[in-house]
């Protein structure tokens, strides 16, 4: 077994190190070496312990790859409370993060410091979990159950002053946790000081004004997520139970947790977050350099595509066609910025500091210095031609040439230059400075340093990047349009768009396909129908109430009514939709639907038309599509993704679904060949993942 805790002597101190990277996971060495190491504590003559741990932070949380495999002993609480019951005073000396279990080790010391810099945070719910090692209990207890409640259930953390302020932690330093810890344990021993156990502490007081705001709050926020209710239970459980019965307590709702799909599927989401940028077309592929960002066009797209590199300390020069709109743009990119400080995520000084590395301008010469230009102007193919081959003219050999379109053919853009291999398409979504996704649109000879340089773009930019290949819409817009196709469908065969919007945020999405469309404007889909009016399959079905909504200008939000009517953002059905959506049911036939047939068919549509795009190489793999519905289209996280949760309610089932379907709209519900492919191997998507896994 690897040697991941060491255990040294410096003087009267026994220094524990925990040396597990690259995050020092809490894995079953590590539970083992922290066991042995308190046994030989107490069997040598050191007289106070310090834990430490190894590398950029103290302790990353549990083993996360071990979640669902049969635990190996000791285990994570047994190990806290063996070193809480050490007879010779244990210090926890935290730098950078201490996560989950890694701030749990932390509580089952007897003194806690921590250096400039750490942070302590329960992440356990964002993995469907609750802290399971003591954290509930021991963490009322020393700062009251107020500032856990903000906490715990939101799966956040506190930075080092913040934990000292609410009693977290005893003990502010600064520089290496190593010394500060010595320094702190001959103080400690100095002054005879011994094991202080915060198990022994006594029970935080009840709150139940506390616990009902938060209740009430996570019923609100939550959209069918478990876990932080049951974080609830375990924090107020601490308040009438004995400390034993409390961690048992804990413990219970832990196991339970541990069993069910959501903690799979928020597990399956951790790992893809990180599995989806390793691709191997980019693996040991330098990025090309990246300081100065040019962005053409100054609209919504473009402004916040420019905050969002702004953000990150780019240098940005934004390009419009005149010196009106490029003040304007200036002015749209102040007010991002200026939420932002608002939102606590800058402050004004660097707010100042951040517009100083703008510069607005009206001539493509100023992008002659950038390392990247990303064009965001009008959705037309002639238009990207014009643009593209100015920015061929003008832009340094070794610059990459982006285009932000949604749907448009890449390599058709990249064909108005001479440098194709320079292009790549960089998908960002609405607004751009908040929404996490950024689709990497590969062209046919795009060059891989480029692909490499858009990943560690979007890292940069704090955003999840997703590989995807050209075709119309890519993976995200493709996959959209057959979902909201089935939505249509079922409006003409009886559903109500208010019905359907119910039931998909039943389902754990934040809005339902209506109130999407409200939000987006009617218009969009308006001008994508029209673009694809000439290419239109006869069998396809227009959504002609929309055409009529569209032409009575009620394009939603922004002018009051659409499929809602509008007092501010809130929104009640509109009546006045119904008989349009009646005019346009002649001819078919009509019936209910209960909430989950409307799940059913919408999942089935968006799964089939995802398979659909993975087998045409379109995506990757599974994963890809995965991470582009949760970060792009609201999709519940707890769920996974839809291939993920296609698995957990079984593939032949949505196929059998689809072929009965079939039977009656056969050109709507034509089952995607991998999802045929697999049913009848007998496997699955994650399967598919694993093959292609490095
Ligand atoms: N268990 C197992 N593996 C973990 C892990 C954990 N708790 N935390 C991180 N890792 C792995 C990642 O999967 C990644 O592996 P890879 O290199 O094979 O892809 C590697 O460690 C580095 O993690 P990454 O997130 O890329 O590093 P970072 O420096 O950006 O962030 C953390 C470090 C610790 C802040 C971040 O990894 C994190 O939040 N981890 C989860 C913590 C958590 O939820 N703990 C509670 C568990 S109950």
């Amino acid at each position: 077994m690897k040697d991941t805790v060491r255990y040294e002597r410096e003087g009267a101190v026994a220094v524990i190190t925990v040396a597990n990277p690259p995050v020092n996971a809490l894995g079953h060495s590590v539970r083992q070496g922290l066991w042995q190491a308190i046994e030989r504590l107490e069997e040598d003559d050191a007289q106070i312990a310090l834990i430490v741990g190894e590398g950029r932070l103290f302790i990353g949380g549990a083993d996360i790859s071990e979640f669902g495999k049969p635990p190996a002993e000791p285990l994570l609480p047994d190990v806290c409370t063996h070193i809480e019951n050490s007879a010779k005073p244990v210090i926890a000396a935290v730098h950078g993060p201490a996560l989950g279990g890694g701030c749990e080790v932390a509580l089952g010391a007897h003194y806690r410091l921590a250096v400039e810099g750490a942070r302590f945070g329960f992440p356990e719910v964002k993995l469907g979990l609750i802290p399971g090692a003591g954290g509930t209990q021991r963490m009322p207890r020393l700062t009251g159950i107020g500032p856990a409640l903000g906490m715990i259930p939101a799966g956040g953390s506190v930075s080092a002053e913040e934990a000292l302020e609410i009693g977290l932690i005893d003990r502010l330093s600064k520089g290496d946790p190593r010394a500060a810890g010595l320094a702190y344990a001959q103080e400690l021993l100095d002054q005879g000081a011994g094991p202080r156990a915060v198990g022994a502490l006594p029970r935080p007081e009840p709150d139940a004004e506390a616990v009902d705001a938060a209740r009430a709050l996570w019923q609100k926020k939550s959209r069918g997520e478990v876990a932080p209710l049951q974080a609830i239970e375990a924090l107020e459980a601490a308040t009438r139970m004995d400390f034993d019965e409390g961690l048992r307590e804990e413990r219970r709702i832990f196991m339970g947790l541990m069993e069910t799909p959501q903690r799979a599927g928020l597990i399956h989401a951790f790992f893809n977050d990180r599995r989806v940028s390793k691709l191997p077309e980019i693996e040991g592929v330098p990025p090309r350099g990246l300081n100065n960002v040019g962005v053409i066009g100054g609209g919504t797209m473009g402004a916040g595509i420019a905050t969002a590199c702004l953000l990150s300390g780019l240098q940005v020069t934004l390009v419009e066609r005149d010196e009106a709109a490029a003040n304007k743009a200036r002015d749209t990119i102040t007010a991002n910025l200026d939420a932002a400080v608002k939102r606590g995520k800058l402050d004004a000084p660097k707010r100042d500091a951040t517009l100083e590395n703008l510069a607005a301008v009206t001539d493509y010469a100023g992008l002659a210095d950038c390392d990247l230009a990303i064009e965001a102007v009008f959705e037309d193919m002639a238009v990207k031609h014009d643009v593209f081959s100015k920015l061929d003219k003008v832009m340094k050999p070794s610059a990459i040439l982006a285009t932000n379109t949604s749907y448009l053919d890449v390599n058709e853009i990249a064909a108005a230059t001479s440098r194709p291999q320079d292009v790549i398409g960089l998908h960002f979504f609405s607004p751009a400075h908040v929404m996490k996704l950024l689709e990497v649109v590969v062209a046919d000879v795009t060059a891989p340093d480029v692909t490499a340089t858009a990943f560690a773009l979007a890292k940069r930019l704090g955003k999840i990047a997703v590989r995807a290949g050209v075709c119309d819409g890519f993976i995200g817009n493709r996959v959209l349009a057959t979902y909201r196709g089935a939505a249509d469908r079922m409006i003409l065969q009886g559903a109500s768009p208010w019905e359907i919007d119910e039931a998909i945020k039943a389902f754990g999405l934040p809005m339902g396909p209506f109130e999407m469309s409200d939000l987006a404007g009617l218009d969009i889909g308006y001008m994508t129908r029209q673009r694809k009016a000439a290419t239109r399959d006869h069998r396809d079905v227009v959504p002609v109430w929309a055409n009529e909504m569209y032409h009575k200008g009620w394009l939603g939000q922004k002018t009051g009514q659409g499929y809602y009517v509008y007092e501010g953002r809130k929104g009640t059905p509109n009546q006045a939709v119904a008989p349009l959506i009646e005019h346009a049911r002649a001819g078919h036939t009509q019936r209910s639907f209960t909430q989950q047939e409307i799940q059913r068919v919408y999942m089935a549509a968006m799964v089939n038309e995802a398979a659909k795009v993975v087998g045409e190489g379109i995506a990757r793999r599974p994963l890809d599509a995965d991470v582009t519905l949760l970060y792009g289209y609201g999709f519940p996280r707890w769920r996974g993704g839809p291939m993920h949760w296609a698995d957990t309610v079984g593939l032949p089932g949505i196929l059998e679904d689809i072929r009965a379907w079939a039977k009656t709209d056969p050109y709507f519900w034509q089952p995607a060949p991998l999802l045929e492919k697999l049913v009848a191997e007998g496997r699955n998507f994650n399967d598919l993942n694993k093959e292609t896994a490095q």
